[in-house]
């Protein structure tokens, strides 16, 4: 059911010092910030041959990555995107497989102005799983 990797995100509290360990350290071509206000979140965008890096901070008052922070102040990985052709369709394979989604189960427009829902990590290995329709 799932394809490709689309994107892996990583929440800092420092995006540049985060940016910089990517563009300087690790040589990859990173994005400059983008704040995305809608969704209480700045990026910056670590594209790789094969996928991307997310790197997120909290922006405004009702982030949703600020409790993740707090728990982890330094950062770490926060969840993996795949791709999947029909949302709906593989929304309901996983309810019918006795998945939690998060929310109240209807795909959202995600940062990349395509259809996304969350998978409750307990469910996928202890890791926040988006699914994105492409
Ligand atoms: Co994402």
């Amino acid at each position: 059911m799932i394809g490709r990797l689309n994107h892996v995100a990583i929440v800092t509290p420092d995006l540049e010092a985060a940016a910089s360990v990517y563009r300087d350290t690790l040589g990859a071509k990173v994005s400059e910030a983008t704040d995305m206000p809608e969704h209480g979140v700045t990026t910056v965008f670590v594209e790789l041959p094969n996928t991307k890096i997310e790197l997120l901070v909290p922006l405004g008052e009702n982030s949703p990555i600020a409790k993740f922070l707090e728990k982890n102040p330094s950062g770490g990985m926060h969840h993996i995107c795949y791709e999947v052709d029909d949302i709906i369709a593989a929304r309901d394979k996983l309810i019918a497989a006795g998945a939690r989604v998060l929310g109240d189960g209807e795909p959202r427009i995600g940062a990349h102005n395509k259809p996304v829902l969350f998978l409750h990590p307990k469910d996928f290995v202890g890791t926040l799983v988006e699914i994105e329709q492409v």
